[in-house]
C-alpha cells in the first residue's frame, strides 16, 4: 500500500510547481496507472515516493513506513524501475543483479533460482554475462526490471516502463505486473500512453500540471466514458488548457 498525503514539490526556488497538493492511496492487489502528458509531474512524484527527492510538504508511507522518517525500512518494501535505464553501464548484467541482491539482502540460495526464472522469462539468460553498456535500450530496461524484482518486493513502482520495450518484452512485463497484483502486491506505474493505461489498470489517476484531476476505477472511467466516448476524449478534455 502506498499513501501519499498533501504532497507538493517545486523546482527552481518555487518557480516551477511540479507536484501540487497530491493525495493518493494505492491499495494492495491493484495495478494503479498514473497517467498524464509530458511534464505533468509524474516522475517528480515517483522520485518522492521512492525517496530520491524530498517533498516540500506532505507525507508518503510505503506499507505504513514513512519514506522520510524510516527511509531504509520503507525502501526495502520497494522495487523501483526508473524511466532512464542508463546506469551501472560498466557492470555486466550478472554483476548488477548480484549487487541488487546484496543491497536487498537476498540469500544466495533464493537469488539463483529467482534470477534464472526472471532471466529466462525476459530472454536475457545469454546476455547476462555481457556488460550493460553493450545492451540495447530494451535490454537495459529488462535487466533493471529483473534487478527490481529479486527481493520479491510487496510494492512495485515503474516509471514509463513500456518505453523502449519490444512487443514481446512489453507483453511479459504486463503479465508480470498482473501476477504481482493478483498475488496481493501493489503495482504503481506511470505512463503518457493512454492505451497502456486502458489495457492494464484496475484504477488510475490523471495528473496535469502537478494536480490530480481525475482518479477512479476503470469502471468509473467507463461510466464517465459513456458521455465522453473514449478515454482519449476524457484525457484530452481534462488536460486541455483553460
Ligand atoms: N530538476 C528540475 N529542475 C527544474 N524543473 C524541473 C526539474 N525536473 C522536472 N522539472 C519540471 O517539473 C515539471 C514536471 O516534470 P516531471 O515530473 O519530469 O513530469 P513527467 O514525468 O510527468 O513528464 C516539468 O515542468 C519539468 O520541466
Ligand atoms: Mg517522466
Amino acid at each position: 500500500m502506498i499513501e501519499v498525503s498533501g504532497v507538493s514539490k517545486s523546482y527552481s526556488r518555487g518557480a516551477v510547481k511540479a507536484v501540487d497538493q497530491v493525495d493518493l492511496t494505492i491499495q494492495d492487489g491493484e495495478i494503479f496507472g498514473f497517467l498524464g502528458p509530458n511534464g505533468a509531474g509524474k516522475t517528480t512524484l515517483i522520485k518522492m515516493i521512492t525517496g530520491i527527492l524530498n517533498p516540500d510538504t506532505g507525507t508518503i508511507k510505503i506499507n505504513g513506513r514513512d519514506i522520510q522518517k524510516e527511509p531504509v525500512e520503507a525502501k526495502l518494501q520497494l522495487g523501483f524501475v526508473p524511466d532512464d535505464p542508463n546506469m551501472f553501464a560498466r557492470l555486466t548484467g550478472i554483476e548488477y543483479l548480484n549487487f541488487m541482491a546484496d543491497m536487498y539482502h537476498v540469500p544466495k540460495e533464493v537469488r539463483l533460482t529467482r534470477m534464472q526464472t526472471l532471466l529466462e522469462r525476459f530472454d536475457m539468460d545469454k546476455a547476462v554475462r555481457d556488460s550493460i553498456q553493450s545492451y540495447s535500450h530494451g535490454m537495459k530496461q529488462k535487466i533493471i526490471v529483473i534487478g527490481a524484482l529479486l527481493h520479491n518486493p510487496p510494492v512495485w513502482i515503474l516509471d514509463e516502463p513500456m518505453t523502449g520495450l519490444d512487443p514481446r518484452s512489453s507483453f511479459v512485463l504486463k503479465e508480470m505486473m498482473r501476477e504481482q497484483a493478483d498475488a496481493g502486491k501493489t503495482v504503481f506505474f506511470s505512463t503518457h500512453v493512454l492505451e497502456v493505461a486502458e489495457k492494464i489498470c484496475d484504477r488510475l489517476a490523471i495528473i496535469n500540471k502537478g494536480k490530480v484531476i481525475f482518479s477512479g476505477t476503470m469502471e468509473e472511467v467507463q461510466t464517465h466514458l459513456r458521455k465522453n466516448q473514449s478515454l482519449e476524449n476524457l484525457f484530452l478534455e481534462l488536460t486541455k488548457n483553460e
